[in-house]
């Protein structure tokens, strides 16, 4: 690694490409490999489990690659469970509504009924079904785990690991760090780009001085750090993660003062924490003036761990020009209106500096898929886009796809 950087590096850099072949890409052909050898082999995250805290709590998601609904669902024997959402009568959508808590599922159809935990339960006018063994005919299951709050879904026909094994290092190294926080918002919006281009976007901080300079001009860096590089960046096999540095001389607006006097800061302020009551995982190099972590969790979604909040982003292709990006924000449980007055304006404040993400990747998008573009060029701050298209390539080579390697520039 060069001497120039404030980083610290960790991890296996030497199969690291910083420049990609972009053009092939984003092509229909190149997307159809990646429906097969991504979306249908990772552990992918489906749901928060904090949407899910009572028995019988459900909610309904799309895996837009695999064309699939699944119902996540509390059961009534507090195990969470993953279903495809599909009668087993005649395939019709068992349930429309995207949320809400239910002792039992009927299909609109004609009225089969299944329990929160699966089985069918009813069978309508069931004698015209000689010989149906009801116990046969339960809610197809999907290969489920939950970690840290996380729902997380395998759609191969049999996993090729467990999540932990998938995870490697990452699994132990979270424990408890979203205990008793809540969503605080959800946004939802489809973009005409890939779906790499939208990860992309969120797994490095080499932008959040250009695009975010009138947004939140000074949350990050310092006088130290004057390029706001990383404090941390760390690749491995599935998964990589940067600890950004929060700006010890941020000016706090007027708003900020007056909100975060009354309340636990956050978003775009960061405080002096007890970071060794961080879980090992968040803030992982133990940065003193830290101000939020971004895990990029292989293939789609983005984690960002902070002190009184987190988030969760997914970048879900649609099809090869079309993504449907999905953020949820978290942040501690709270009854006092200061709280939620200060929680409010942090969402808003956050949800300006998305739109900037946003925008970047549609204008990426149109450039890129004009095939002008030779590759891209990845710097050492951008190391997790280059983590994101080796993970991607190996993926791609382990199910004997096409897939691009050139020799690092
Ligand atoms: S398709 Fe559901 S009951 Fe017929
Ligand atoms: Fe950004």
């Amino acid at each position: 690694m060069s001497k120039d950087s404030f980083t610290v590096f960790r991890g296996d850099t030497s199969r690291l490409r910083n420049i990609v072949p972009i053009a092939e890409r984003m092509t229909p052909q190149f997307y159809e490999d990646e429906k097969t050898a991504i979306f249908r082999r990772a552990w992918l995250v489906a749901a928060s489990a904090l949407d899910l805290r009572k028995k019988g709590d459900f909610l309904v998601t799309d895996i837009p690659p695999l064309k699939m609904s699944l119902l996540v669902v509390r059961g009534n024997d507090d195990r969470i469970r993953v279903f495809h959402n599909v009668c087993r009568h005649r395939g019709d959508r068992l349930v429309h509504d995207a949320s809400g808590c239910r002792r039992a599922f009927s299909c609109g159809f004609h009225a089969w009924t299944y329990a929160n935990t699966g089985e069918l339960t009813g069978v309508t006018d069931a004698t015209q079904f000689p010989g149906l063994q009801k116990e046969h005919f339960g809610l197809l299951p999907v290969h489920s785990e939950v970690w840290e709050n996380i729902v997380f879904v395998n759609l191969a026909d049999q996993p090729r690991e467990s999540l932990r094994d998938w995870l490697g290092p990452i699994y132990d190294q979270y424990r408890g760090f979203s205990a008793g926080r809540t969503k605080i918002a959800d946004h939802r919006v489809v973009l005409n780009t890939n779906w790499n281009l939208a990860v992309n976007a969120f797994c490095e901080g080499y932008h959040n001085l250009y695009i975010h300079r009138n947004t939140v001009p000074d949350y990050q860096g310092g006088s130290a750090n004057p390029h706001r590089h990383r404090a941390y960046i760390e690749v491995g096999e599935h998964f990589a993660r940067y600890s950004a540095h929060g700006n010890p001389n941020h000016k706090a607006t007027p708003a900020e003062q007056v909100l975060y006097g009354n309340s636990r800061p956050m978003f775009p302020s960061f405080i002096d924490i007890d970071i060794d009551k961080l879980p090992p995982g968040v803030n992982p190099s133990r940065f003193d003036q830290w101000a939020f972590d971004i895990v990029h969790l292989v293939p789609n979604v983005v984690l960002g761990p902070q002190a009184n909040t987190h988030s969760l982003m997914w970048f879900w292709p649609i099809d090869h020009a079309h993504t449907d990006v999905r953020v949820q924000r978290f942040a501690f449980q709270t009854d006092r209106p200061g709280d939620r007055i200060a929680q409010a304006y942090s969402i808003v404040r956050g949800r300006e500096v998305l739109r900037e993400d946003l925008a970047t990747m549609e204008t990426s998008y149109t450039g890129i898929s004009s095939g002008v573009l030779p590759h891209i060029v990845l710097s050492q701050q951008e190391m997790l886009i280059q983590n994101h298209y080796r993970a991607a390539d190996d993926l791609l080579a382990e199910h004997g796809n096409r897939h691009v390697r050139t020799p690092a520039a």
